[in-house]
């Protein structure tokens, strides 16, 4: 019998075998092939950064309660918060905005607390007295391990004003930034890494047109002076979600200047942003609803990546996710908590397939941004008064910390789709990568709210031969985690699968994440 027809049976049999041990009785079979031996672009740990803006309790009492609160802090950023944070390895952060940025003059946030300006907040309202600004923000992405991005002020600003920030920063030597920061209590400058050049131009940044903000991107962008080895990545603001017209005309008239183009996207569950629809109470057709919003992301990035590559072959302008979210109705009992939402079953399974798909797309995508850190539409962590509680999306960002810095794989995913309605969507999402220790790590997610699915996961070329994982489901695909029930929604070691030579046999059960490690 010739090698190749005995390595067939093989297969087979182990695959039968691998079946039998694990079959979930009646449920479709869905195979996934992950092409091990084919290392594809490097996954920047960026893509699971987090985005914190100046507004509701996002920053204040969120992350910022000051030095002297009863609630246990680090130099006045909440121990428990940056705990939490911390052990998600939080690769970056952006910072102040969002729409607050084209607003914000950084001069109101240095210098002796008790002398800062109180100003209003234009963007979300109410009033923000500046206890948070440059030193705070660059302060605690140092506390957390996590590289700066911070947004610059084009809407209200000058380049002026965006130079001699830069230069405050990070600048050594004696010049009179450099000594006001020393005096202002920082010797050292700080690693700024990110600027981006205004937010949302098209819209709150300035209601500009895409030619107009070209011009203004490559004259704020001349005057970005990074210092000698620290160079710091200059983000053009990009499109509003599936406006190619918009990176087309950026790319033409100021791509060599640019290094990476920014793409926003939010999934509504309603489609309608006047009446988003519920966080907490709503039905299978806001569930699919939500998750095809998620997974229209890979289009979005297809398309632009598409337009971006007419100009820049060799993908050398990364395209930056820098917000991205589900965006509900506000919490009825938010009060002035803006953007205050809870965070369901749902959110971590559209988080989950958004991160697989910038994981596919790691060529094109090198930073993501959650919207947004704390208390703030799909938070990682909420927050009231002393308490704090993990949200189900703030699990998922600790199950795929294993995929930062790993080396993508390419993935076949043959499924049925899961229906409601009118509407499909896959029924199962998928990614895999190896780390740098070689380790290979798969995620899986199954849509279906109502049937476990036995996958069969072939791997083809090198691998471990021991298998482990985690899961995170809940009871319901509106479960959430409470202040009282912080519980309900976290992860479990996952014992459903097997491997048998080439073939990983799992039993997923419905609306669940699993990821699993080959070693
Ligand atoms: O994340 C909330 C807001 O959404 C941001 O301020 C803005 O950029 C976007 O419209």
């Amino acid at each position: 019998m010739k090698a190749s027809v005995r390595a067939r049976i093989r297969r087979a049999i182990a695959l039968l075998m691998a079946a039998s041990a694990t079959c979930v009785h009646g449920s479709p079979a869905v195979d996934i092939t992950v092409h091990a031996d084919r290392p594809g672009a490097v996954i920047h740990p960026e893509i699971y950064g987090q985005f914190a803006e100046q507004l509701g309790h996002g920053i204040y009492g969120g992350i910022w309660v000051g030095e002297h609160s009863s609630i246990p802090n680090i130099k006045g950023y909440r121990k428990d918060v940056v705990e939490a944070l911390k052990a998600i390895k939080v690769p970056v952060i952006r910072w102040p905005g969002g729409c607050f940025a084209d607003q914000y003059d950084w001069r109101d946030g240095i210098g002796p607390r008790n002398q800062r300006p109180v100003r209003m907040n234009g963007s979300w309202g109410g009033e923000d007295d500046n206890q948070f600004g440059t030193h705070e923000f660059m302060d605690f992405a140092e506390l957390i391990g996590a590289k700066t991005y911070v947004s610059i002020n084009v809407g209200t600003g000058s380049p002026r004003d965006m130079s001699q920030w830069i230069e405050y920063i990070t600048a050594d030597g004696h010049s009179s930034l450099a000594q006001q920061r020393r005096a202002n209590g920082r010797d050292k400058p700080w690693k700024l890494d990110y600027v981006g050049i205004g937010n949302e131009m098209w819209g709150c940044g300035g209601s500009m047109r895409p030619q107009f903000y070209a011009d203004v991107y490559s004259q704020y962008a001349t005057f970005v002076h990074a210092p000698p080895n620290a160079p710091i990545t200059r983000i053009a603001s990009g499109a509003n979600a599936g406006d190619v017209h918009w990176t087309d005309t950026l790319m033409a008239a100021a791509g060599s200047q640019i290094d990476a183009i920014s793409l926003h996207n939010y999934s509504i569950p309603t489609g309608d942003w006047k009446h988003k629809g519920s966080a907490t109470q709503f039905g299978e057709d806001q569930w699919i609803s939500t998750l095809q919003g998620a997974l229209g992301m890979d289009d979005l990035i297809t398309r632009h990546s598409q337009v971006m590559d007419k100009y820049d072959p060799k993908k050398r302008v990364a395209l930056d996710v820098d917000e991205w979210g589900n965006w509900t109705d506000q919490d009825p009992d938010a009060g002035d908590a803006v953007l205050y939402q809870q965070n369901s079953l749902r959110d971590a399974l559209s988080a989950a397939i958004t991160l697989d798909i910038f994981q596919t797309h790691a060529d094109r995508v090198r930073m993501a941004n959650i919207a947004q850190m704390v208390n703030v539409l799909q938070a990682m962590i909420l927050t009231d008064k002393s308490k704090m509680v993990l949200t189900p999306t703030y699990y998922v960002f600790d199950m795929y910390k294993v995929f930062q810095g790993a080396t993508n794989l390419p993935i076949e995913v043959e499924a049925p789709p899961y229906h409601y309605g009118n509407a499909k969507v896959p029924g199962i999402h998928a990614a895999a990568g190896r780390d740098v220790a070689g380790v290979l790590h798969v995620a899986l997610v199954n849509l279906d709210p109502h049937h476990a699915t036995t996958v069969h996961i072939h791997l083809v070329g090198p691998h471990g031969a021991n298998l482990q994982g985690k899961m995170l489901t809940a009871p319901a695909i509106t479960s959430v985690n409470t202040f009282s029930r912080p519980h309900e929604v976290e992860p479990v070691p996952f014992d459903h699968a097997v491997l048998k030579d080439d073939v990983i046999a799992a039993d997923l059960s419905p609306k669940s994440i699993v990821v699993l490690e080959i070693h």
